[in-house]
Order: C-alpha cells, then sequence, then structure tokens
C-alpha cells in the first residue's frame, strides 16, 4: 500500500491524526531530505532524496509500495504542488500495481491565513511562481487573471536561491493593477509558517516596491505571501478580507 501523506507546513502540532496514524504504521517512509528531521520520531526505515529527485522519489516509494507498507511524505498538502499528482501519473505510465491513498494535510496557504488574521476569508486564488515546470508567461496571466477578478492571491515559491525574476515580475503587475483601481494591495508576507522561525510581516504592496532590497533579503524560498483584494483591511493589527456580513445585516 502506498500512502502519500501532507505533514503540514512542518512543526509537529500541524501533522494531523491521521497522518500521524499512517506514519506509525508503515514500513517504510519516503521523503525530501529537507523533511527527515520532521518525521525521523516515527523511528522507521526512511528513503530520502535531494532537490529535482522527486522522480527517483516516488519510483522508489511505488515499487516499494507493492510489497510492503509506505508512506511519501510531502509538506503541507500533497496535492497542493505536491508528490500526489506525480504518484498517481507515473503509477500509469509505469504500471505499478499499488493501491494509493492520499491522506491530506494542512497547506501553507491556511496556515499563513491563519497566522497573519483572515485574508482568505472570501474567494482566492494559488498561484506559484516558479517557473521550472511552467512558463513564466502562463504564471503571470494566471497573476493577471486573478487580480482582474479581484480575488485574493496567495503565492507559493516566491523566490529560490537563483530564482528571483517571475517574483520581480509579479510585484510590477500586482503594483500595475492597483495604480489602476487606485488601491495600494495589502500584503501578508509568512516566513516559516508553524516551525522553527516562523515570522510574519503585513505590509502594502508600495512599501514592497520602494523597499525592494530589504524585502528581498526576508523573502525566501519558505516564505507564502497573501494579496488582498480591493476589500481587504487591517483589523486589530492584522490582515482581514471580510465576507461582507455587517454590510448584508446591517451591523
Ligand atoms: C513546492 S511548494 C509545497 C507546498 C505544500 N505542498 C503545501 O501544501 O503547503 C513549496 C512552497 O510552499 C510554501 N511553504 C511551504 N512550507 C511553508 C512554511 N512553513 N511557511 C511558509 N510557506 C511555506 C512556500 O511558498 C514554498 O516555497
Amino acid at each position: 500500500m502506498l500512502y502519500v501523506v501532507g505533514i503540514g507546513p512542518g512543526g509537529e502540532k500541524y501533522f494531523t491524526r491521521e497522518a500521524e496514524e499512517v506514519l506509525n504504521k508503515v514500513d517504510l517512509i519516503v521523503c525530501y531530505t529537507g523533511y527527515r528531521r520532521y518525521i525521523e520520531r516515527f523511528k522507521k526505515e526512511i528513503y530520502t532524496t535531494g532537490m529535482r529527485g522527486e522522480i527517483e522519489r516516488v519510483r522508489y516509494a511505488l515499487k516499494e509500495g507493492e510489497r510492503r507498507d509506505v508512506a511519501l511524505v510531502s509538506s503541507g498538502d500533497a496535492t497542493i504542488y505536491g508528490m500526489a499528482s506525480l504518484v498517481y501519473e507515473l503509477a500509469e505510465k509505469e504500471g505499478y500495481k499499488v493501491p494509493i491513498r492520499i491522506v491530506s494535510g494542512v497547506t501553507a496557504a491556511s496556515a499563513s491565513s491563519a497566522i497573519l488574521g483572515a485574508p482568505l476569508n472570501h474567494d482566492f486564488v494559488v498561484v506559484s511562481l516558479s517557473d521550472l515546470l511552467t512558463p513564466l508567461e502562463t504564471i503571470l496571466k494566471r497573476v493577471r487573471c486573478a487580480l482582474e477578478g479581484d480575488f485574493v492571491l496567495a503565492i507559493y515559491n516566491p523566490v529560490s536561491k537563483t530564482r528571483k525574476k517571475p517574483f520581480l515580475k509579479t510585484l510590477e503587475v500586482i503594483k500595475e493593477y492597483g495604480e489602476k483601481r487606485g488601491v495600494d494591495y495589502i500584503v501578508g508576507i509568512v516566513k516559516n509558517a508553524g516551525r522553527e522561525g516562523e515570522e510574519y510581516r503585513i505590509t502594502k504592496i508600495g512599501d514592497i516596491c520602494n523597499h525592494l532590497e530589504e524585502y528581498m533579503k526576508f523573502i525566501d524560498m519558505n516564505t507564502t505571501l497573501i494579496v488582498g483584494n480591493t476589500n481587504t483591511r487591517i483589523i486589530l493589527n492584522k490582515m482581514v478580507t471580510p465576507r461582507g456580513y455587517l454590510n448584508k445585516y446591517k451591523v
């Protein structure tokens, strides 16, 4: 059996009870090298591969899953920029005969939203800025469409050590939309949600563009950004997107 398990953004407190149960009962845990520290406490055989080792990792999990119980671990939710889709694709393409079960986890957007206040409390879009598997033009088109629809925007994979261009281009697009609408969009930035080193900032797109160097030092690959819509407000020092109850019920 192959379980594909989302473990949340990192810390133990974000593991669901179901994830704990599965990780306690499997024979082997397969994961990215960087997540080893989160699953060592289960005292199981562990197989890891590093960055760009996804295909090798998933193939090994599928092969081993044919003869014993295996958990392939993904951070956050395995179906949100995780390993779950690759598991199904490879299983079909290479003909592995293994039952697959996905165990959902807390995704970075959800953990970050709670840290910031309630910015995802209305319609939102999630975009990854990684242009490794998606062309930059497609990413920017999706960002524009989200802004056009006045969706709140959750941004994953903002930068890596070498990849900054998609983020800089995205900032330009957001600023341009804001200027067109007369809005300085509120932006929440969460780094290491639920992990050691958790930090957040609530700011505006104009401030990010005016102090770019400083923000580029803060934002890294463990950061999620949430860009508010035109109704998002700061309430009690937190970032909140109202659903409209007060207007509807004249409170
Ligand atoms: C490849 S995606 C994986 C997303 C993951 N499957 C999920 O559901 O959260 C990696 C991106 O998720 C976000 N992320 C993951 N863990 C995070 C954390 N603890 N704090 C903030 N952002 C995080 C970052 O934007 C990071 O670049």
